[in-house]
């Protein structure tokens, strides 16, 4: 049994994120299902699903509920959860008629990259635990789409192995180790491999009653596995369980400063990206250290809970930045409206975590094909019925207020 304590360090690093054996065993028991997934149809199955909502209901059925909790709740009272959805549901769009457009164009670039819709998948932890095939699936569905896989430092595969399971563009977001040098050797790795950019994740350690109800880590063989893929030396297998959770818990540097950015550019000549950002003035300080781009994130509301809807925030960062660096966002994108909204705002594309999570869950690669294919239909929808030619043209005036 491992205390609660070492418990919440482990997740603090974002690192450690799997379901013990006996979780995993729990799969199929009869457990009453968190939030709306009381009304799910009781054998829909991944080739039915026509919405988001369908492979999280999916997923519900299908997960051990410590697994699907994890991917589901967010941080305290979840206020901020459910805002980052409500906020994009709060803004109307008002489309003008008769535009004479029959189709949209939805590719675009992220950071020069080029990618044919302009939804992304975020970096999310722990994939192997949602799907066998965890992220080499959630990469090769990215590469399949067209668009970026956002590689999670805690995924659960080597980046080696991602990066050698699908061609298609990946950015590799770091935690950063406090020993500089595997930090160094990691950034080294992503740039060997063609990743296009390097996200730093500054809003650090995940606080959410649920996973410490549930108790919820990696079991032992895939925390080894995972400290051993990112180059801890001095990692041995013959460590108990306690020990790798206490390892890991202290391996993590949690109290990184703007310095930590100056010495990344001395590490890489890859695009910096920097996940996490809220403020104006921290957006000026991204852009005035050098970062190439910015994600205004909550982290999908798992952090700190009482913090604003990301959308809402959108504006605002993006006047800050005033064209110095490309702004992305996420945080409750559900629907091809909420990508439209997003887009309106300025944001250069969005990236999605649950929704891709649940799909990979109920079907693996083809689930997360499927969900993205769905967000793309939507939004393809949308922009027709809101009359744009092409995603990179999508007027604030589209917005209602
Ligand atoms: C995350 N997120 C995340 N972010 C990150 O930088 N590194 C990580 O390892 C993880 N892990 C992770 C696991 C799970 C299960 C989730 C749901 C999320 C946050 C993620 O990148 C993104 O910011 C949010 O998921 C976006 O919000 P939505 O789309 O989930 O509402």
């Amino acid at each position: 049994m491992i205390r609660r304590r070492a418990f919440g360090r482990a997740l603090f690093g974002g690192a450690a994120a799997l379901a013990s054996a006996s979780q995993v065993e729990a799969k199929g028991e009869a457990e009453a299902l968190p939030r709306d997934s009381a009304d799910a149809p009781a054998a829909l199955s991944p080739g039915d699903a026509v919405c988001v909502a369908d492979f999280r209901r999916i997923a519900a059925v299908q997960l051990p509920r410590p697994t699907f909790e994890y991917i589901e709740t967010g941080s305290a009272d979840e206020v901020t959860l459910r805002d980052n959805v409500a906020a994009f549901q709060r803004i109307k769009l008002l489309p003008p008629i008769l535009s004479g457009v029959a189709t949209t164009d939805l590719s675009t670039t992220v950071l020069g990259v080029p990618i044919k819709l302009p939804i992304l998948l975020a970096p999310v932890a722990a994939q192997r635990m949602y799907h066998p095939h965890g992220a080499l699936a959630a990469a090769r569905a990215a590469a399949a789409c067209g668009t970026v896989f956002g590689v999670s430092s805690s995924a659960a595969n080597s980046i080696e192995e991602i990066a050698a399971a699908a061609d298609g563009p990946k950015w590799y977001q770091l935690y950063v180790p406090k020993n500089r040098n595997i930090a160094r050797r990691l950034v080294e790795r992503a740039e060997k491999l063609s990743y296009k950019a390097i996200v730093v994740t500054v809003d650090l350690g995940e606080w959410k009653h649920a996973d410490r109800r549930n108790r919820f880590m990696l079991p032992r063989e895939m925390l080894l596995k995972h400290l051993q893929d990112v180059g801890f030396p001095d990692v041995d297998p013959g460590m108990s369980h306690d020990q790798l959770i206490a390892y890991n818990a202290a391996a993590w540097d949690q109290a990184l400063s703007w310095d930590f950015f100056d010495w990344l550019r001395s590490a890489t000549k890859l695009p910096l990206i920097i996940k996490g950002i809220l403020r104006t003035d921290d957006a000026r300080r991204a852009v005035d250290v050098g970062l190439d781009g910015i994600v205004v994130s909550n982290h999908g509301g798992r952090r700190l809970d009482g913090v604003p809807a990301t959308i809402d925030r959108v504006a605002a960062v993006l006047e800050a930045v005033g064209g110095k660096a490309e702004v992305f966002m996420d945080g409750g994108v559900r629907r091809g409206t909420d990508v439209v909204k997003a887009l309106a705002l300025g944001a250069r594309a969005v990236l999605i975590g649950r929704p891709y999570a649940w799909a990979l869950a109920a079907d693996g690669e083809a689930g997360v094909r499927r969900v993205v294919e769905l967000l793309r239909d939507e939004l393809q929808n949308a922009l027709v019925a809101c009359g744009c030619r092409s995603v990179r043209d999508v007027p604030k005036s589209l917005l209602l207020g």
